[in-house]
């Protein structure tokens, strides 16, 4: 049997709409992720565990992890036979790259199983497009920091799908889920199809002050790009009380604040454990609309998807 964990992620951080994300993990080191198990069977089959299992479509074509077994199987031309739990640890829609977990671990458990028919770039490729069939349109920021870990710049480019960049090792990233679900595909469908020059303009200003700042290991000048004038602007709708919760969450410490991929869950970064801890305790006593919600503190995770022996 082999067994595969694949760790949330903030996908944007604001600054790089579809073309920044990070893979995360709490700081205490517990899982915050999906697990996936495979092992041969008499025919194929899925088996749904977990806290949020009940959250998966009740229709198995519509599984994920049943869309993810039918892509592999066509890339390597052969049916496989297996069973595949999977343990559905990431609420759906919520902003933490959720599907992303469940692709990417069922992916690479299959590719394990298989003993290795696919290179990392082809399982990355279709992750991509898994990711695409299910929100709308092909994005890389959830599924490429969860697969290789640590902070990712998607490239897109025939040779290079995503890079590895240096990312500030004292940060925090405390993110908070209300317990309630935004679908991406319609949080995509809000956004307009153009946008004026001058944003264009001042958002690669941004986007490159960010990657200079990260490369030059300027902090304080990293922070003062991390803003999103593309998706926030029309996603802040669906997040009760935003602007006044940046507000808040400045006075605890917070230094950097933003929508997690397409929310609902917020990111917000500080640099201190006496931040974190009252960032946390803001957001778990204004942020969490059920017993469901949480609020995790975490550090990069730089080692993405892994087997777990
Ligand atoms: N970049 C994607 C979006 C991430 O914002 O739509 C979705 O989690």
């Amino acid at each position: 049997m082999i067994r595969v964990y694949s760790p949330a992620t903030i996908g944007n951080i604001s600054v790089g709409f579809d073309t920044l994300g990070i893979a995360i993990s709490p700081i205490d080191n517990s899982n915050f992720g999906d697990i996936v198990e495979i092992k041969e069977h008499k025919k194929f089959e899925i088996k749904n565990i977990g806290k949020f299992s009940e959250q998966l479509p009740v229709v198995f074509t519509e599984n994920i992890i049943w869309k993810c077994w039918k892509y592999f199987c066509k890339k390597i031309n052969k049916k496989i036979s297996v069973l595949i739990t999977l343990e559905k640890n990431m609420p759906i829609g919520s902003g933490l790259g959720s599907s992303a977990c469940s692709i990417s671990a069922s992916l690479v458990a299959m590719n394990e199983f298989c003993k290795k028919p696919l290179s990392k770039k082809e399982l990355l490729n279709i992750m991509g497009r898994l990711e695409g069939e299910i929100s709308g349109n092909i994005h890389y920021d959830n599924v490429a920091p969860c697969f290789l870990g640590g902070l990712q710049i998607i490239l897109q480019s025939k040779k290079y799908i995503s890079q590895s960049i240096p990312y500030f090792k004292n940060w925090k990233w405390v993110v908070a889920w209300p317990g309630t679900n935004v679908s991406t595909s319609k949080a995509r469908k809000i956004l307009p199809k153009r946008y004026k020059l001058h944003t264009c303009i001042e958002h690669s200003r941004n986007l490159a002050g960010f990657i200079h700042s990260s490369y030059s290991a300027q902090q304080k000048l990293a922070i003062s790009f991390i803003k999103d004038i593309i998706a926030e602007p029309y996603r802040m709708k669906y997040i009760p009380g935003f602007l006044k919760m940046r507000k808040n969450l400045k006075k605890e410490g917070s230094i950097g604040f933003g929508i997690s991929g397409s929310g609902p869950t917020i990111f917000s970064i500080c640099n201190n454990t006496e931040s974190a801890n009252s960032i946390s305790k803001w957001l778990e006593k204004n942020y969490l609309i059920n017993n469901q919600g949480f609020v995790k503190i975490c550090k990069v995770n730089n080692k993405g998807t892994v087997i777990k022996r």
